[in-house]
């Protein structure tokens, strides 16, 4: 080990400040040699049962720490703020850059070499990972595993995408409250994060693809011995990593970030990849573009038949061979001068792994399933710096549509008024909705994927164009033009639409206009009235006064880049 560690600067002081670090973690029992210049690795721990997703994690800590001592390294387990997407209201989305400065801070102000981020849930991975990536230690994920596929009635069903099913059923009266509540305990039938390819099991290939995972780690379901093996053999190699200096930033480089976009596309990754792969980026130094998911993404092709966009789940993924094999039928898409957690590239550390064991679930790259599938960014006077709509979870005919709007000037307009049997709207209508974005809601909260009116899911109908300033969760489906830039609540156009103007959207020419002229444009932006802030105090105050756009990554303005892992000052 060349590099003096920085956990010296406290274990291994001569001083009164020497006394104080070692003697009281000695309250929990360890031995004086623990503190001899060994790699100190923090776990941390998104640990709630307010999380389900993450409530598992007791046992993956356990194992990584058995890693960790086999290593020779000395493992210490700390919480940070844990966001789980099912209950925190107004939207676990508001909270994700507030647990990244928890995860960044407890990184930085203790005497950690290296770090293990157990994550899950949507936005434990993005926030941990950000809070990482601006301290700068040598940094390992583990994800949390996904849950085992559901069962009802002799049906495979996935972690939300069946709740908009059994939602849409129980509205046209095909199914009852009782039936609902056993599917929906058949749904959630072990441990683990949403099995779908939803944004928890996104970003979980997200991290495997950008290099931050052991190789194959993003698809072991939760329930599987395999996880623990993942998380002690995580233990063991992040102490190497420490030795080695092989630091988040080797890892982050542009190269890699161009190649998770490229995997995202080919798995069908969740819209909500976007923004927090830009923020990461954001953290890191590099520059990224909304462009970029366009230009990198839009024309890989659809590899993994999972729900949302397909029919398979996570632990279906898992048999089939797991990232490593789209990894492989990505090979000659993918830079090979980027490096992983491994010291070694992709296809290095895949070599002789990739066997796909099931081509119904993983397809080849000549045979696809969709020929273009990644997220898509359209532009127009409503939306100056762009839209993203996700061509695989929509509807190939609604690509190319102009509709008349029917407008929600908020989401409780819309709750109240959309299944009124006297609202005006009809299939060929676009829904939009307005002050769900960022600084609106605020948040920026799935709500856009808007449920469809009662009268028209009667029909039959499935599906219309939706826009809205929000996100859509990632085991959503349907043609919603999502992220709509700038934001109506700081005056973009989107607030400006009225019922009965003419919307046009057409994927293929990327664009999506409002057919009202700029001169009456401009009479109603002088008529528009800015919404009150809304909070005066606390976080929510800071959140929406620095929160940039969702075409930036949505993080807070001031914590772009990074501090490092330098603190220049004691505590005593
Ligand atoms: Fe936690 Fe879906 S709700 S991953
Ligand atoms: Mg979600």
């Amino acid at each position: 080990m060349s590099k003096r560690l920085r956990s010296r600067d406290w274990f291994g002081r001569k001083d009164k400040d020497g006394i104080i670090y070692r003697s009281w973690m000695k309250n929990q029992g360890m031995p004086t040699d623990m503190f001899d210049g060994r790699p100190v690795i923090g776990i941390c721990n998104t640990f709630s049962e307010l999380t389900p997703c993450n409530a598992h994690f007791h046992s993956h800590a356990e194992a990584v720490k058995r890693g960790v001592l086999e290593a020779g390294g000395f493992p210490v387990e700390f919480p940070i703020m844990s966001l789980g997407e099912t209950l925190l209201k107004p939207t676990a989305m508001l909270f994700r850059n507030l647990a990244s400065m928890d995860a960044e801070e407890s990184i930085r102000g203790n005497p950690l070499d290296g770090v293990v981020l157990l994550t899950g849930c949507d936005k434990t991975t993005p926030s941990t990972v950000m809070g990482a990536a601006s301290v700068g230690l040598p940094t390992i994920v583990v994800p949390g595993g996904p849950m085992l596929n559901g069962r009802y009635k002799g049906q495979t069903i996935g972690s939300g995408t069946h709740v908009w099913k059994f939602d849409e059923d129980m509205k046209t009266g095909l199914m009852t409250q009782e039936e609902c509540e056993v599917a929906e305990s058949c749904m959630s039938r072990s441990i683990g994060h949403c099995m779908t390819m939803g944004t928890a099991s996104t970003m979980a290939c997200m991290v495997e693809a950008l290099g931050l995972t052991l190789s194959g780690a993003a698809a072991i379901p939760a329930a599987d011995s395999r996880k623990k093996v993942m998380a002690q053999l995580s233990g063991r190699r992040i102490v190497e990593m420490v030795k080695e200096d092989l630091t988040i930033d080797k890892i982050l480089t542009r190269g890699a970030f161009e190649n998770a976009i490229k995997v995202n596309a080919a798995v069908g990754g969740s819209s909500n990849f976007i923004i927090h792969l830009m923020a990461i980026a954001g953290r890191i130094g590099v520059d990224i573009s909304l462009e970029d998911f366009d230009r990198l993404g839009s024309k890989i092709p659809l590899l993994l038949n999972l729900m949302p966009s397909g029919k398979y789940l996570m632990e279906d993924f898992y048999y089939a061979g797991g990232l490593p094999v789209i990894l492989e039928q990505l090979k000659e898409e993918l830079h090979k001068n980027v490096i992983t957690v491994s010291g070694k590239n992709h296809h290095e550390n895949i070599a002789g792994a990739t066997d796909c064991y099931n081509k119904e679930v993983i397809a080849s790259i000549d045979t696809p399933f969709i020929p273009e599938a990644g997220c898509v960014v359209v532009k127009g006077n409503l939306a100056l710096n762009g839209a993203v709509i996700k061509p695989s979870a929509a509807t190939p005919a609604l690509m190319k549509h102009t509709g008349r709007a029917v407008v929600f000037e908020s989401i409780e307009d819309y709750n109240a008024r959309i299944d009124d049997p006297e609202l005006d709207i009809d299939e060929t209508c676009v829904m939009v909705l307005k002050y769900v974005g960022p600084v609106g809601y605020p948040g920026m909260p799935e709500v856009g994927n808007m449920a469809l009116p009662k009268k028209i899911l009667q029909k039959g109908i499935k599906d219309m164009v939706r826009i809205s300033d929000g996100r859509m969760s990632g085991t959503a489906y349907g043609t919603a033009v999502l992220h709509v830039s700038p934001e109506s609540a700081i005056g973009g156009n989107l607030a400006l639409v009225q019922n009965g103007d003419l919307i046009e959207l057409d994927v293929e020419q990327r664009k999506l206009h409002l057919h009202v002229n700029d001169e009456e444009l401009e009479k109603r932006k002088a008529a528009w009235l800015k919404p009150k802030p809304a909070a005066d105090r606390g976080y929510v105050s800071l959140y929406v006064q620095t929160v940039m756009g969702a075409d930036k990554g949505a993080d807070l303005d001031f914590l772009r880049g990074s501090s490092g892992s330098r603190v220049s000052r004691d505590s005593h």
